[in-house]
């Protein structure tokens, strides 16, 4: 699949489901152009050399502007021609009764998941409807019911999956495919990162980066528009489809809640 792209572009592959998607790319194709969007860098035993790390917090309009320029001479030198991949998959999430942590870390949330998504689409679009692509966007199964406890995040990765899922239908026909990937619980940075201890979660609901990476090529190669991937989270998001919105909502609530046994100090 990497195969028929000159250019890949990752958001936040210093981590988790991102560093899984690069590791992929340069297994599959080391000859293109393999870019890297994130406050800390990819690192890996093999292969860490071919990826151009562009430093960028995507909660900042101003360093996506210069990412952007950076990543348009080194697309200028490298890969003048072929189809363009884009992966957006910086995320993160914060657990807490809102606003707690604090409002600016609800503020930030909302900055990288949505703001800074549709600012570097936006920005790459025209190059990619030139060139022909993909457009990939990690959205998440807290976008099928509204997530007490992690209110803020769900409902931006529920933003998130109908922006995708709109935009590619706006592109239909136009040789760009837009795919919106729905993992539930993945053994990344991510429990930890929004204030909850290691293991807060079961192995046994949870996925590896690769698989979550694995199903998502997959179904890209498929032309398919978004992806849950897991039989499980499958399972769960069918059952949310067809449950009134506020018994969801009160499900969702107290499975949720029962993290907060495993919060961690901030
Ligand atoms: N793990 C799960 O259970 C799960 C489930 C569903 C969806 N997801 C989604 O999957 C995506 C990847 O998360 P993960 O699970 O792989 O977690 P992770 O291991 O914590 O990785 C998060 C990545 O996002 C990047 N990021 C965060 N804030 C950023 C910022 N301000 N600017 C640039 N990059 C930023 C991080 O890079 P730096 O810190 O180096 O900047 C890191 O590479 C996220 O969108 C997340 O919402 C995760």
């Amino acid at each position: 699949m990497f195969k028929t792209f000159s250019v890949i572009i990752v958001t936040g592959g210093s981590s988790g489901i991102g560093k899984s998607y690069i590791e992929h790319a340069i297994q599959g194709n080391p000859n293109a152009l393999i870019c890297n969007l994130s406050r800390t860098p990819f690192f890996a035993q093999k292969g860490a050399d071919i990826v151009k790390q562009i430093t960028c917090d995507m909660s900042k309009a101003e360093a996506i502007e210069e990412a952007y320029t950076i990543l348009t001479s080194l697309i200028n030198v490298h890969a003048k021609t072929g189809r363009v991949m884009l992966i957006n998959n910086s995320g993160f999430g914060s657990y807490g009764l809102f606003p707690e942590p604090n409002i600016s870390e609800n503020l930030g949330i909302i900055d990288v998941n949505i703001k800074g998504v549709i600012h570097l689409t936006g920005l790459c679009l025209p190059l990619i409807k030139q060139r022909g692509g993909s457009i990939l966007t990690v959205a998440s199964t807290a976008a099928f019911q509204p997530t007490p406890w992690l209110a803020t995040y769900g409902a931006s990765k529920a933003f998130i999956l109908n922006w995708s899922l709109a935009l590619n239908e706006e592109l239909r026909g136009s040789g760009v495919n837009v795919l919106a990937v729905c993992p539930g619980p993945t053994a990344t940075q991510f429990f930890k990162r929004a204030g909850l201890t290691q293991g807060s979660v079961s192995p046994s609901m949870s996925q590896t980066a690769d698989q979550v990476v694995e199903e998502s090529i997959a179904a890209l190669k498929k032309g398919k528009s978004f992806i849950v991937t897991g039989w499980k989270n499958r399972l769960l998001t069918l059952f949310s489809g067809f449950t009134p919105r506020v018994l969801v909502t009160r499900i969702a609530a107290s499975m949720i809640a029962r993290y907060r046994t495993n919060t961690v100090k901030r």
